[in-house]
């Protein structure tokens, strides 16, 4: 029996990185995806190589700052569907600045994106969740949320938010049977953390502060991400679970 089978699962950001990963194993398993994503083609493509691969996937045209697209991704699911189990909030956006100079439009469009994007879906998302009788929802967060670089504070305030506001969801909605959890990833090779892991000088002093001594890949967070969305972690709520190689670990 595959880990998945009978579940309907959202993915938002999923048309590329960790997202794709997570809507790709989720397929593998049986569920039936949707990917939703602000860059259509790449919503498309991930959906065919699901299907390709004999999965089940539908693409969704939605950017989770935009409260009309969110209702209307809601709304397509539930016409689809009728209810979700599986919701992963991993749109999200990365911005470097020294905190000095980060004006408000800067600190708005992260804010926007990684915190305001997630308690829209998690809040629209929960008539569905709750008609499934067993959801889920995981955030991504980030090893940024407890451990720091210069010039992530607007990223990593972001992120602790997330952290904060699955651990307070979790205990909200408990009583429907929709457990909250969420992933703190380390430095996971993707589109978003290219500036670091292509250049030569930053990607040997991360990979050298990294005990497992290598970047993590999509699917090392999308394996996280499967057991927490699988029965298998049926009595798990609240917690977060860190994919880093051991790097927040020291010192
Ligand atoms: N890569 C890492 O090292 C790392 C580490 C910790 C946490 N994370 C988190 O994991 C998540 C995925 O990161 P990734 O590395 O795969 O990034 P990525 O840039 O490769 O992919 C992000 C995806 O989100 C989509 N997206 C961006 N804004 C959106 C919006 N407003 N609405 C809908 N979709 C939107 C993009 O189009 C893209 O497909 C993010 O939340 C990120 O903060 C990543």
């Amino acid at each position: 029996m595959q880990r998945l089978e009978n579940k309907i699962a959202l993915v938002t950001g999923a048309g590329q990185g960790i997202g794709q990963a997570m809507a790709t194993q989720f397929a593998r398993e049986g569920a039936e995806v949707y990917i939703a994503d602000l860059d259509e083609t790449n919503a498309r493509t991930a959906s065919e190589q699901i299907a390709e691969a004999g999965g089940s996937a539908h693409p969704l045209v939605a950017d989770v700052t935009n409260p009309d697209d969110v209702a209307a991704m809601y709304e397509q699911i539930k016409s689809k569907s009728g209810h979700l189990n599986i919701l992963v909030n991993n749109a999200g956006i990365h911005i470097r600045t020294d905190f000095r100079h980060a004006d408000d439009e800067t600190v708005d469009k992260v804010f926007d994106v990684n915190l305001r994007g997630v308690i829209r879906c998690a809040r629209e998302g929960f008539d569905l969740l709750r008609a499934s009788e067993n959801g889920c929802i995981i955030n991504l967060s980030s090893i940024m949320a407890e451990n720091h670089v210069r010039q992530l504070s607007i990223y990593a305030t972001t992120k602790g938010g997330v952290s904060s506001l699955s651990r307070a969801l979790a205990l909200e909605y408990a009583p429907y049977n929709i457990r909250v959890n969420y992933l703190l990833p380390g430095f996971i090779d993707t589109e978003l953390t290219k500036r670091f892991t292509k250049n030569p000088v930053i990607s040997k002093e991360l990979i050298d502060r990294t005990p497992l001594r290598r970047f993590g890949t999509p699917d090392d967070v999308a394996k996280a991400a499967l057991y927490l969305a699988s029965d298998d972690a049926a009595f798990i709520t609240g917690m977060g679970l860190t994919v880093d190689g051991g790097v927040s670990i020291t010192v």
